[in-house]
């Protein structure tokens, strides 16, 4: 009789590849097939939440495909698109020019591309806690370490700047800084972000600056941290999939700032883009025509966010034993349940979903500490559907809390 042969083994670095918000998504089918609504608080995805797409931008792809733009686009980027982001990072302060811009399919892309251009088995990036989680999947894919320096909840979310300089170590390749944030829904001052980019200048050491949200701001888009330093060593990045609506278009960009102390990384980025071919070629010819067109949809998006982070942080704040600081920015709270000793941030999530069907993310999974009660709420919804979960969250948490140990 033949034995059945062993299970093929993965590469062991994967082990410590993990991405919460979507890993989740296993329990929470578990509880639809148990027959109970799920209510996925989980992904910070506006589509999903009746958030449209600009008609322009959905213009501007048909057009593409329908002349014919559907072979394979330079690998870095179609010229009209790279010209757009210069143009509209010039005009905010950062000087730029195309060649030193390359589109990515996402944020995402760019971050890898310039972690992986950037950073060896071994070495260190700097990334904050909590931290959007693809920053350490991305390292434990190359092998690498992210090293966390605090955000501080009592200072709003802020990072500390001297934590983050004594974390410098010869290993340090790079500071990531996710400014406005995810999760914490934060945006930093401009004398935490000069204090931020002095570091980097003085050690050398490239910024990334995730300015996804950079637009999201409740206030009004906030400027590249490059403008406070445009011959800092600092890459910005952002995409179309939040302040734009199009998140599953993978159309997003980097900017590598005008310092030819970046030319060589931008050299590694551009080979390393080659290598990919290219991010998706019709969704980026929308790249110009959302950064030079119509933008009339972002302040009223602003407007819905700002009067969901209210309704968000009155609720929270409302419910005994949680505690939550007020966003500023982007659709992401970061509530505090003070959870009894031995009980995990875990606990209360998966708790929270298999009693009342609201799925949120577990604060560990974006690296803080398991039994300091954080999770994070993506307030996409309408205030009125948030209205009514946040009831449920206070029912549980009266439960949850009052239950012995
Ligand atoms: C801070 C941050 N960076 C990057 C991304 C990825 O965005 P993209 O869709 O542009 O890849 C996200 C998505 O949620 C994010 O929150």
């Amino acid at each position: 009789m033949r034995t059945s042969p062993a299970a093929i083994p993965v590469a062991p670095r994967l082990r410590d590849f993990k991405y919460a918000i979507r890993n989740i998504v296993a329990e929470a089918r578990k509880v639809e097939a148990a027959g109970r609504r799920v209510r996925y608080l989980n992904i910070g995805d506006p589509a999903i939440f009746g958030f449209q797409t600009p008609p322009h931008m959905i213009a501007a792809v048909e057009r593409a495909m329908r002349d014919g733009h559907n072979g394979y686009a330079p690998s870095v980027g179609i010229l009209p698109a790279r010209e757009a982001v210069a143009q509209e990072l010039t005009g905010r302060g950062m000087p730029m020019s195309p060649d030193r811009v390359v589109v990515t399919s996402g944020t995402s892309e760019g971050i890898e591309l310039a972690l992986t251009a950037l950073v060896d088995g071994g070495d260190e990036v700097l990334i904050p806690a909590p931290t959007y989680p693809l920053y350490t999947a991305v390292l434990a894919k190359i092998g690498a370490r992210g090293v966390f320096y605090r955000t501080d909840p009592a200072h709003g979310w802020l990072p500390d700047v001297e934590q983050v300089a004594k974390l410098v170590t010869p290993s340090t390749r790079a500071i990531v800084v996710i400014d406005p944030n995810n999760p914490t829904g934060a945006s930093y001052p401009a004398d935490v972000r000069r204090a931020l980019i002095d570091i980097a200048d003085r050690h050398n050491l490239p910024l990334l600056a995730d300015e996804v949200y950079g637009d999201l701001a409740y206030t009004g888009p906030v400027p590249p941290m490059a403008s406070l330093a445009p011959d800092a060593p600092i890459l910005s990045f952002s995409s179309l999939s939040k302040a734009y609506l199009a998140p599953g278009w993978r159309a997003g960009w980097l900017a590598a700032g005008r310092t030819d102390r970046l030319d060589d990384v931008l050299a590694a980025i551009k080979k390393l883009a080659d290598g990919r071919l290219c991010s998706p070629g019709p969704m980026q010819h929308a790249i110009a025509a959302a950064l030079t067109g119509d933008r009339s949809h972002e302040p009223r998006l602003r407007d819905a966010l700002r009067e969901r982070a209210e309704v968000t942080t009155r609720a929270f704040n409302g419910i005994d034993g949680i505690s939550v600081v007020a966003p500023s920015a982007a659709f992401y709270a970061m509530p505090k349940v003070s959870l009894p000793p031995g009980v995990t941030d875990e606990d209360y999530v998966l708790g929270l979903l298999r009693a009342t069907g609201i799925l949120c993310v577990y604060g560990s999974g974006f690296g803080t500490e398991p039994q300091d009660g954080y999770f994070r709420v993506v307030f996409l919804a309408s205030p009125s559907e948030l209205t009514d979960i946040y009831a449920a969250v206070a029912d549980f948490t009266r439960d949850f809390l009052s239950r012995p140990v």
